[in-house]
């Protein structure tokens, strides 16, 4: 769903923007006929260190030059993009209210009952809520989705698309986001998914973000602070390289023999420990003692063998999300290219799926 439809309205050419924290990551997709998606055009910029913190905007120059730079290398054919907000600048809340409420009269009523459990005054808030269908109670009353945020988490991101020169048309979230994405990767599960639990596991550049799904419901979620900064970080110390130089031979494959033994290795079972405990969590909050499946995501799936790490320690099937594998490249993607990139443009493919959204 739209935290907010910044112009209302529907429109069908939308490019899809997401703003992370290494870098910018542009995907457009297309109808292919025969309910298939072609993959138009992609691109992702690297950003400065610390132009983007902890899911905020530090530098709004340095990331709207990045969005301009990347929305010329990609030659779009629109202008206007679907951004997201990070799940943890979101409330999200379930309520049921009576059916067949006009829509003036249940925006009265999201409004106040968002006032009682908001933080903070609803003047700063963007508010939006999405009828989900019939209350389990009966069929007097709908079950209904509220998202707020802070206005000024709203804006930053629209400003940033508005200086490099794009037009802000949607306000997702990045939970969501990834989650339409991952409805691309679960048709091709055993039994398309269904019933079974899985967890969406992203390690990024900062964070690592767990979903753990079962059909259509989040069964949980969770965050840290852990990424591939951290090897980029111990890279740069050992061979005394800027962290710049250090993220170029990380991903360029150009370090020192010992680099795979020393580092990497203990990187990679850093994730996988960091993926087992995050599962321990998931069970002892919850009722459930399995998950059935891992689908990992972000940069840091790329690293070779990494699936095979997480499976051996967590003892569940891994796999690396590529959420482009059923559809259709245009002549412009290169596969090899696309094949190092797919996993973390998950959250920027899910954006760029909401042009098809009814
Ligand atoms: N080939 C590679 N080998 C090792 N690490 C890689 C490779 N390619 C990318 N990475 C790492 O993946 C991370 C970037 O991943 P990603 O693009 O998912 O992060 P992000 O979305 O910007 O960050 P976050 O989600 O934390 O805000 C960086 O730490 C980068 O060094
Ligand atoms: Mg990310």
């Amino acid at each position: 769903m739209d935290i907010q439809s910044l112009l209302g309205g529907k429109s069908k050419a939308l490019v899809g923007l997401d703003i992370s924290s290494s870098a910018v990551k542009l995907v457009e997709l297309a109808e292919a006929g025969g309910n298939q998606l072609r993959l138009e055009r992609y691109a992702i910029e690297p950003l400065p260190r610390d132009a983007v913190t902890d899911g905020n905007i530090s530098s709004l120059e340095a990331v709207s030059d990045a969005i301009r730079r990347a929305w010329r290398r990609m030659g779009a054919s629109t202008k206007q993009v679907a951004l997201a907000l990070p799940a943890a600048a979101v409330i999200t809340k379930k309520i049921t209210l009576p059916a067949g409420l006009r829509e003036l009269d249940m925006e009265a009523q999201v409004e106040a009952e968002a006032n009682q459990y908001i933080p903070f005054a609803i003047e700063e808030v963007n508010l939006d809520f999405q009828v989900l269908g019939p209350a389990g109670t009966g069929a007097d009353e709908v079950e209904v989705l509220i998202a707020a945020s802070r206005k000024e988490k709203v804006e930053d991101r629209v400003a940033a698309a508005e200086a490099a020169g794009l037009k802000a048309l949607k306000m997702d979230v990045e939970s969501f986001a990834s989650q339409a994405a991952f409805d691309l990767i679960k048709r091709r599960l055993p039994n398309a998914g269904k019933g079974r639990v899985v967890a969406l596991i992203d390690v990024g550049a900062q964070m690592m973000k767990v979903n753990v799904l079962r059909d259509d419901n989040v069964l949980y979620s969770r965050e840290q602070a852990f990424g591939g900064n951290q090897l980029t970080l111990d890279i740069s110390r050992a061979y005394g390289m800027s962290t710049e130089e250090a993220e170029a031979a990380k991903r360029s494959n150009s370090l020192p023999d010992n680099y795979e033994h020393e580092l990497l290795r203990p990187f990679v079972d850093s994730v996988a420990l960091e993926i087992s405990r995050a599962l321990q969590f998931f069970f002892t909050s919850t009722q459930f003692n399995q998950v059935d499946h891992i689908v990992l995501s972000g940069g840091c799936a790329v690293i070779p063998g990494i699936d095979q790490v997480v499976a051996g320690r967590t003892q569940v099937t891994t796999e690396i999300a590529n959420p482009f594998v059923g559809m259709s490249l245009s002549q412009r993607v290169r596969p090899k290219n696309l094949a190092a990139d797919a996993p973390a443009l998950m959250v920027a493919c899910g954006l760029a799926m909401r042009r098809f959204d009814a």
